[in-house]
């Protein structure tokens, strides 16, 4: 087997219908008497905000609302002004990946100081952060748990990553309950955002043959036994449930199992990798107005088609994860199932299905190509390591 890895998550994780009315208990623990809430002015108007507060009583409470989808710099700079100026000894992101992202940016200020420009990449956070403590409303992103916090760095054209284990939050409160009001684009957008993490995981090169440097820590490190127990779990949940959530939000049993499946799929990402889908997805929405999930679901098949001999029966594993009958099929046939799945369910759950549909221009696709694989981070985690001339190929192909 010949696998060595270190598993991370967050600190705490509670995860549960009403787990929010805990908030309070969490926060006594870390000490915290002064707390910074990062959201945005929908989730106030959901009430979610308001559930939140309610969960803290006697505490000293600032909220930043002017949390945006797929944050950019101008927005996380205004975020990270705010914490300055408070000073709090907790910081609590209360939204998608968007404003989880923000908070953890905030905290990285508050703790080290400079622009969160300063931090893009691998491991450039110097030590930990001030406790950070997320409340997810979407089921997608799985930030809750990982290291990761992304925005657009608008001046360079292109979304990037501040990537560090300092960053998983000390504590991940997953109340399915505060997903109910999440609309059902967002849900359809962040559900197959979730299932591209947990099949990029579960696809990913092997652990025991990651490409790594022997005095280089990478915070992805390859697939392993934990990450695609997850990613299972996950896959299969996603198939199940998204679907109803996307249908009938209200539908709270399905939300709680996509609730589950999106952390599920955040712990596995997060320690084997995402790959070649997320790298190709960052030009393509710094280029047009695309959510980060749509983006991923569009690729998926694509990708999936380019990486489909390298990996055989996993990808039969993930047809058979995604509701697929053998019916005699062999591991061939079943892998080549496994996209004609993610296929119908993109269509079911209404993910656009090329890039012409959102605006891409063609002419931009070589840059495109050039910009994902220049993320060495990602590309070494694919199972097949592609050339740029690939990576062009299958944005033709996605076009
Ligand atoms: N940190 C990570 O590990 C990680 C992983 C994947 C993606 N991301 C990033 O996360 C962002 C996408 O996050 P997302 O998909 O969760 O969406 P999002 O955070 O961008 O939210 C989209 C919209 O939905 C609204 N919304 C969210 N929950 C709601 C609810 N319960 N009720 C009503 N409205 C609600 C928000 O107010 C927002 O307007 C991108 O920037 C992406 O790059 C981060
Ligand atoms: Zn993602």
């Amino acid at each position: 087997m010949r696998q060595t890895f270190t598993f991370y998550t967050a600190g705490q994780l509670l995860f549960g219908r009403d787990a929010v009315t805990q908030l309070g208990e969490i926060v006594a623990r870390f000490g915290g008497k002064r707390v910074l809430i990062v959201t945005d002015k929908i989730l106030v108007h959901a009430g979610i905000v308001a559930r939140v507060r309610e969960a803290m009583p006697g505490l000293s409470i600032d909220v930043f609302d002017g949390g945006e989808p797929e944050p950019t710099i101008d927005m996380v700079l205004r975020c990270v002004e705010n914490a300055r100026t408070l000073k709090p000894d907790v910081v609590i992101g209360v939204g998608g990946g968007s404003n989880m992202d923000a908070a953890k940016l905030a905290a990285i200020a508050i703790s080290h100081g400079g622009d969160p420009r300063d931090y893009v990449g691998e491991n450039h956070v110097p030590g930990p952060v001030l406790p950070l403590i997320c409340l997810p409303t979407t089921s997608g992103t799985g930030s809750e748990v990982t290291p990761a916090a992304v925005f657009t760095d608008t001046a360079k054209k292109i979304k990037v990553s501040v990537l560090s284990n300092f960053l998983r939050p000390a504590a991940a409160i997953v109340d399915p309950m505060l997903t109910l009001t999440c609309p059902p684009k967002v849900t359809a957008d962040s559900g197959i955002d979730a299932l591209t993490h947990a099949i990029e995981a579960f696809t990913a090169i092997d652990n025991a043959d990651f490409p790594l440097p022997a005095n280089e820590r990478s915070v992805y490190q390859g697939k392993n036994l934990i990450a695609d127990m997850m990613a299972e779990q996950a896959i299969k949940r996603v198939a199940g449930f998204l679907p109803r959530a996307v249908r009938d939000g209200k539908d709270v049993e399905a939300r709680e199992e996509m609730s589950l499946a999106a952390t599920l799929a955040g712990l596995a990402f997060s320690n084997a990798g995402v790959a070649l889908v997320h790298a190709m997805e960052y030009p393509v929405a710094a280029a047009v107005h695309v959510s980060h999930g749509a983006g991923n679901g569009l690729l998926l098949p694509f990708v999936m088609r380019y990486n489909l001999s390298a990996k055989v029966p996993a990808f039969a594993q993930v047809a058979e994860w995604l509701g697929v009958e053998r019916q005699g099929r062999d591991d061939a046939a079943m892998a080549d199932q496994a996209i004609v799945a993610v296929e119908q369910l993109k269509a079911l759950i209404g993910i656009p299905a090329r890039l012409r549909d959102l605006g891409v221009n063609k002419d931009d696709l070589p840059t495109f190509a050039e910009k994902a694989f220049s993320l060495k981070r990602l590309m070494r985690v694919n199972p097949r390591y592609p050339s740029a001339a690939d990576i062009g190929q299958i944005y033709r192909d996605a076009w």
